[in-house]
């Protein structure tokens, strides 16, 4: 949810876009400690770095006792240049680092194995190809129920239509597969989609109770669960802000059960990427051109989707708030929100299948500012370089502290790829 825009507020990214240019995407350090301090009633939150991961934030979930999951060779590279190490023998159970995948491609293959980074493994292809290069490996089993979930089609990664994880019912072929080649088996894992659905996590938490009795019954052993990401925030005013207590100790339930089933304690995962960033997170545009198009009025900032892409991907709204550079007050107008690409779907404010919708912004003028609220996560993760547009910048605030952690990419660092 949009933390509230006070003058103070607004005119403190006036000031951080005079320093830092635009458009900036501007971190609170302290939003991400609230939120890390709301689950530390789970033994292990590791955080999707997927969802926003610069090494400088990384440092901070460091900080914080946050541990990290990682989904590819870069951000294994990542999670090690924040400091985070990988433990080995029995810290393996609690190592820092975690990868997670459905695949494993040859280079990120040698990485996991160099490092002994413990696998998550998505496919039953991953635990062959692993053992080969790296005897008594650590890994996870990541199990798709046969059910899911998510905001979007494309955040639902369970159920027989999602590419993800081992199909529940080839668990016997997956363990026979590890005893086989003689892996170390962590625990296992389930992340079902983005988006938290009370109705389905009592199904979940079964679901994982029930694969752990199968893994007991296969006469082998294993020290955790995890129960995935998915941790929704309020976009919207008003929709429901997740209760952690309440989601810990529904988790907490089924970690008891399991324990019963196995007979010792079991550590219990959390894997947020969401929760922990989203709201933490702005991205400043500048206001560069009004259009009337006919009966719509269009305001068109600097910002496109290939720097935020959930509005053209998913239809995802995202609140909006306008700093007249003036200061002055104006009447509020449906608006159309609209970035410089070369591409009709740059539109920031549009729902799902791409239907354009408006919101009411005061009226605009070149040189105001437009703030686009709750974009900590997703944002600077899934930019691009779409239009040979260079990456812009990041910016992480402790109190009124701005720090850079990410510079802008110049046209001729990406002309120099091509340089050869
Ligand atoms: N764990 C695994 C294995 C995942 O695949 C994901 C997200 C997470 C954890 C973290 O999920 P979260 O807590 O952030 O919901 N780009 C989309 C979200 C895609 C999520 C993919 N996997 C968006 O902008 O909404």
């Amino acid at each position: 949810m949009p933390q509230a825009l006070t003058p103070d507020r607004a005119q403190f990214f006036q000031q951080l876009t005079q320093r830092f240019g635009t458009p900036l995407w501007v971190y609170d350090a302290q939003v991400i400690r609230d939120r890390a301090s709301a689950l530390k009633q789970f033994d292990v939150v590791r955080f999707a770095q997927k969802a926003c991961s610069n090494t400088h934030v990384l440092r901070l979930m460091r900080s914080l006792g946050v541990k990290v999951d990682a989904v590819s060779r870069g951000e294994v590279l990542r999670a090690l240049a924040a400091g985070y190490t990988v433990g080995q023998g029995d810290d393996a159970v609690h190592s820092d680092i975690v990868f997670t995948a459905d695949l494993l491609d040859r280079e990120t293959l040698r990485t996991v194995a160099e490092h002994r980074v413990p696998v998550n493994a998505g496919s039953i292809d991953m635990l062959g190809q692993l053992a080969a290069v790296s005897p008594g490996h650590p890994v996870w089993l990541r199990l798709n129920p046969g059910f899911g979930h998510g905001h979007s089609n494309k955040t639902n990664t369970g159920g027989e239509h999602s590419k993800h994880g081992i199909w529940h019912e080839q668990l016997p072929q997956a363990l026979a597969a590890i005893r086989t080649h003689g892996l170390r088996l962590i625990g296992l894992h389930m992340h079902i989609g983005s988006g938290v659905d009370y109705g389905h996590l009592a199904q979940v938490c079964g679901a994982m109770v029930d694969l752990v009795r199968q893994v007991r019954d296969a006469g082998m052993d294993l020290s955790a669960i995890s129960a995935g990401g998915g941790l929704s925030i309020p976009y919207k005013v008003g929709e429901d802000r997740i209760d952690p207590a309440h989601y810990f100790s529904l988790w907490d339930t089924a970690r008891q059960q399991a324990q019963e089933v196995v007979g010792h304690a079991l550590s219990l995962e959390l894997e947020p990427g969401r929760y922990l960033v989203a709201e933490s997170g702005v991205l400043l545009a500048e206001v560069r051109a009004i259009k009337q198009q006919g009966r719509q009025h269009f305001l068109m900032v600097d910002a496109g989707f290939n720097e935020l892409m959930r509005p053209a991907m998913y239809g995802s709204f995202h609140a909006m708030d306008l700093i007249p550079a003036d200061g002055s007050q104006r009447p509020a107008r449906p608006t159309v929100v609209a970035g410089p690409l070369c591409e009709s779907g740059d539109v920031f404010t549009q729902g799902d299948g791409g239907v354009v919708l408006t919101r009411d912004l005061p009226e605009a003028q070149v040189g105001d500012l437009l703030v686009i609220h709750d974009t900590g996560a997703y944002g600077a993760s899934m930019s691009s370089n779409y239009n040979s547009r260079p990456l812009i910048a990041e910016v992480l605030v402790e109190g009124r502290e701005a720090r850079l952690i990410r510079r802008r990419q110049t046209v001729e660092e990406l002309l120099a790829l091509e340089d050869l």
